[in-house]
């Protein structure tokens, strides 16, 4: 399955809230029946770090109304059955993106931006962006920052290529309590 080629509604800019659709994807706010395929997604792009619990950060996100986690589907029409029925090819409705969003009072934040192995390379990480950038904004966000890590520096020219530059900062930090 491409992704590309499909018919559906253009944009994700006008239907903010909570929820958003494009081309390729369906994009909506998590819900308990997707935690599962999220994990499990964030393992496959290896995302996950020992330190960090990936079902406390949904549930984390989750709790007010100023972070989430936005998970994208593969839109109904997307997947042409001859690739639907083939091996593992991704179905329609199929979990295949994950962007956690949330906003500090200031700036808006994107982490676990990931697409499925099986289809990167064909869009959806631009559209899961998109998709995070609107939901950002609708909740106040005048900007949108991420970090990269140093050991993850092949998707810096993805960044490069949606607009994303290098703030020049560097990003300290300590844990606290037994968080
Ligand atoms: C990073 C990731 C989300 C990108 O999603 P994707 O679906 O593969 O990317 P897209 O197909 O949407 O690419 C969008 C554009 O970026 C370009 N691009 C993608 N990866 C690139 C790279 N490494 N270098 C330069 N350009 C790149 C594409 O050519 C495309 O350009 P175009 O829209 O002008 O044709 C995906 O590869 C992924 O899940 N990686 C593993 C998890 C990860 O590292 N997440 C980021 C954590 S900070």
């Amino acid at each position: 399955m491409t992704g590309r080629g499909v018919d559906a509604p253009a944009s994700v800019g006008g239907t903010i809230g909570r929820a958003a659709s494009s081309s390729m994807l369906e994009v909506t706010e998590v819900a308990d029946r997707d935690v599962d395929a999220v994990v499990a997604l964030w393992r496959a792009c290896d995302l996950t770090r020992p330190w960090n619990d990936p079902y406390r950060d949904i549930a984390d996100a989750r709790l007010g109304e100023t972070s989430t986690v936005l998970v994208g589907r593969a839109a109904s029409g997307t997947v042409p059955d001859d690739a639907a029925a083939a091996g593992d090819a991704p179905r329609p409705g199929d979990l295949l993106a994950t962007a956690m969003v949330g906003v500090d009072g200031h700036r808006g934040w994107m982490y676990y931006l990931a697409v499925d192995p099986r289809v990167q390379g064909t869009g959806l990480g631009r559209e899961m962006v998109v998709a995070a950038e609107a939901w950002l904004a609708a909740a106040g966000a005048r900007a949108v920052r991420l970090m990269v890590r140093s050991t993850n520096d092949a998707v810096l020219g993805f960044y490069a290529r949606l607009g994303y530059v290098d703030q020049e900062c560097t990003v300290l930090g300590r844990r606290l309590g037994d968080a």
